[in-house]
């Protein structure tokens, strides 16, 4: 790809870089983003009318069996090139954040460490009742499984549409955009709030912004470069110029 040489300058140069990753990144691992029509048994449900408590209260085994399919998606396939590049940037930027909206874990597996997770990790149990993460259940067939100190019902530990961010973690995502000198936005349709805003903050703060996407999101006419590509090809020509890496 040909990269403006001015913004290849900017990246190597700038001390500190966070960037913020969406469901696009792990498109090429395999796994349907959140937005695009979902594929056999689940083609007839809306993804974001499953990921809610109101859905969970209407129908918990339902809700369940979706998050069980989706790890099942997870466990079968691996972190990809775009994963593995933000890895090699971490370990030659001396101050990177990563952020994700993503709760797939793949972050992690590719080798990622101190990711800020947004919206929780499916491969986490917490109890609905009690809101605390649940490690060991006893596994008598109950869909969902049952607390095993409350006997509250277990969900996945991410957060569902109307829920609030973990606290700390939106803490650290807004300290981290606002003092970045670089802002990367990757594979994230840019429309999920408070996420959506991260961008927007590092801009106002004077970091540059730059959007890896193969189309355009409500982001693209504020950045100031739009990396039109998959992400795994888009990441590793990026860090082979800017670094010499890959
Ligand atoms: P979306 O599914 O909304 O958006 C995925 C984005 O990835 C789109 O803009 C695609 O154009 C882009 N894309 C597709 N293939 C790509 C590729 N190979 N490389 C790079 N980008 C690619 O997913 P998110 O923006 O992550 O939250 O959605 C945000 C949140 O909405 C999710 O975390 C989820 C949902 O509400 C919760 O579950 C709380």
């Amino acid at each position: 790809m040909d990269f403006d040489e001015k913004m290849i300058d900017q990246i190597r140069q700038a001390g500190r870089i966070a960037a913020l990753t969406g469901a696009g990144i792990s498109k090429e691992s395999g796994i349907p983003t959140f937005r695009e029509a979902q594929t056999g048994l689940w083609a007839q449900y809306e993804p974001t009318e499953l990921a809610t408590p109101q859905a969970f209260r209407r129908n918990p085994e339902l809700v369940w069996e979706w998050y069980q399919w989706r790890r099942g998606l997870v466990r079968e396939a691996q972190p990809n090139p775009g994963h593995k590049a933000l890895v090699q940037m971490a370990a030659v930027v001396p101050q990177f954040s990563l952020i994700t909206q993503n709760v797939d874990g793949f972050h992690q597996m590719a080798g990622s460490r101190d990711v800020i997770e947004l919206h929780g990790s499916i491969m986490r149990t917490k109890c609905f009742t009690e809101g605390v993460v649940v490690e060991d259940w006893q596994n008598d067939g109950a869909v969902p499984p049952k607390c095993p100190r409350c006997g509250g019902l277990l969900r996945p530990d991410v957060v569902w549409f109307g829920e609030n961010l973990p606290v700390e973690a939106i803490g650290r995502a807004v300290e981290a955009a606002e003092s970045v000198e670089v802002f990367f936005s990757i594979g994230t349709s840019a429309v999920v709030e408070p996420a959506a805003s991260l961008p927007r903050v590092a801009k106002q703060a004077g970091g540059l912004v730059i959007e890896i996407n193969p189309d355009a999101t409500p982001l693209t006419p504020l950045a100031d470069y739009h990396l039109k590509g998959p992400s795994g090809v888009v990441l590793p020509d990026l860090i082979q110029q800017v670094w010499d890496l890959g």
